[in-house]
């Protein structure tokens, strides 16, 4: 029986780093995810057959019931909301599987803590009875606690870091859904308390390995982790949530980790090794995307103060152009190379199907289309990609800033979808909250439409000047009904 746990464990650990490197490419994200999935199940057949073979043959029914209680119920929530969540939620999605991989790893450690708890008081009863019998000849036994150092700390490792984890997830998922006010909530002395609560776990951590069979540093540890993880969250605006949730994903990946040492389970920690490396290197990917340090996303309260500040640029005193779709439809119809540049108003518009049918009709037409797919525009990591894919776009259409900047001036259109910071042209300027991002640079297309409902900011709160430029026009609306416009327009002209 544990022979087949070990193999079942070694394919599991191949299938997630199979999946992993398959999920790097959107032609391959798919398979990735199957071959994922099937190494879970392999992970959780594993630790069933390791379980009854760690029995020794005296396997009790009644854990089996409640492991499969335990299969069921999961499976019954997880596949519902894995169908019904939509795409807009997915960050939020996300962020609550992070805060079930926290508090599963705290489980697990305060779970070892207390097996091995309940083992020395079985002990001391014992020894307490020998004691007593030999007590008249004086001799004496102590009664020993289990847990080695290393074991302790990797415990309190799991019991801290999958703490913050679950708070920190599920405030980050409030803010998302808008449970939570999505600003960031500043207040005085913030850092030092922080800190005193940082230094209180690094107390109990060593409390815990000098002593692992003192109870109060357990659960004080539980407590603290809950509250720095709200203290850790709350202070930063809802748009940074995505590198929260990532950094907290890789997090949740150290716990797993931590708990693997804690229980001795090799497939934890290498699972919550691959979890915690890919996620801090997302993190990286992320801040470096938006020219900012760690640092400034998690400390900075990014969102807090700007709104509509920043007014730098040059022709933000002019008045925008506005144009309806059916002027717009001239300009484009006779349009050799259009670009789409969509960003996170095409995600709440859901627009992804329509602006397909309508690349597919200007295809058709004799316009090359091309998608310029900014590293973090939208919400989430690949948002684009994701909506994009939906729709069947084929991947050979889309291209990065970096691919299309340098011919810029030989596209007749570009049509921006929903998207506002990663095309504001103040990113090139100094001294804005945007100053060094690279942006897709339209302002030098022949011609550009911003298709947005109104003149508002996006994310970062400051205005766009590209907006009031003399070759940008603003076809004012909702996304998808803009598009819809377009697309009756090709309809009926052909
Ligand atoms: P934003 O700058 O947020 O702009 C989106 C625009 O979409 C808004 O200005 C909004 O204008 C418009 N919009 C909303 N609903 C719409 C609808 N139904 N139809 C048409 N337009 C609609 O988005 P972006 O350009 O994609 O940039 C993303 C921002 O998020 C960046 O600043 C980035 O740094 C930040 N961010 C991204 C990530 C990741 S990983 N993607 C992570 C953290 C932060 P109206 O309200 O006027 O319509």
């Amino acid at each position: 029986m544990q022979t087949i746990a070990t193999i079942l464990f070694l394919a599991a650990g191949v299938c997630f780093i199979m999946g992993l490197k398959l999920l790097g490419k959107q032609a391959t994200a798919r398979k990735g995810n199957f071959i994922s999935a099937a190494g879970m199940t392999m992970a959780a057949l594993g630790t069933l057959f390791s379980i009854i073979a760690g029995t020794e043959g005296e396997f009790e029914a009644g854990t089996l019931v409640w492991i499969f209680a335990g299969m069921v119920v999961g499976t019954a929530i997880g596949i519902p909301a894995a169908k019904l969540v939509k795409m807009t939620a997915m960050p939020e999605m996300v962020a609550l599987f992070n805060g079930f991989g926290g508090i599963a790893s705290l489980l697990v450690g305060w779970a070892e803590l207390q097996r091995h708890y309940d083992a020395a008081g079985a002990v001391a009863a014992a020894v307490e009875q020998l004691n007593e019998a030999v007590g008249a000849a004086g001799a004496h036994a102590d009664a020993a606690f289990g847990v080695g150092v290393s074991s302790a700390i990797s415990i309190f490792l799991a019991i801290f870091i999958g703490g913050v984890t679950f708070t920190g997830s599920v405030v980050a998922w409030g803010k998302l859904s808008g449970k939570i006010p999505s600003p960031p909530m500043l207040y005085p002395g913030q850092r030092v308390i922080n800190g005193i609560m940082l230094l209180g776990l690094i107390a109990c951590g060593v409390w815990i390995a000098v002593d692992p069979s003192a109870q109060a540093p357990l659960y004080i540890s539980i407590i603290l982790s809950f509250i720095l993880g709200v203290a850790f969250v709350i202070p930063i605006g809802g748009g940074d949530m995505p590198v929260v949730i990532s950094l907290l994903n890789s997090y949740s990946g150290l716990a797993a980790c931590a708990a693997g040492f804690a229980v001795n389970n090799v497939l934890l920690i290498i699972t919550g090794a691959l979890v915690g490396a890919s996620g801090i290197i997302l993190t990286r990917i992320m801040c470096l995307a938006m020219n900012r340090s760690l640092m400034n996303v998690l400390f900075s309260g990014f969102g807090a103060v700007e709104s509509g500040g920043g007014g730098k640029g040059s022709g933000e005193q002019k008045e925008a152009k506005i144009l309806t779709p059916d002027k717009a439809y001239y300009m484009l119809e006779a349009a050799q190379k259009v670009i789409f540049v969509p960003g996170y108003g095409m995600a709440v518009a859901q627009a992804q199907h329509a602006v397909k049918e309508l690349a597919t009709l200007m295809e058709a037409n004799g316009t090359e289309v091309l998608f310029v797919v900014h590293p973090v525009a939208g919400r989430m990591p690949g948002h684009m990609n994701v909506l994009l894919a939906e729709a069947d776009v084929p991947y050979e259409m889309l291209v990065g800033p970096e691919d299309i900047n340098p011919t810029m001036e030989s596209v007749d259109v570009a049509i921006v979808l929903g998207a506002n910071d990663v095309v504001n042209p103040l990113a090139l300027e100094e001294g804005t909250p945007i100053s060094g991002m690279p942006i897709v640079e339209v302002q030098r297309a022949k011609t550009v439409f911003t298709m947005k409902r109104t003149l508002g900011s996006g994310y970062a709160g400051i205005p766009n000047p590209l907006f009031y430029l003399d070759n940008n026009y603003m076809v004012l609306g909702d996304a998808k009904a803009t598009l819809q416009a377009l697309i009756d327009e090709y309809k009926s002209d052909s």
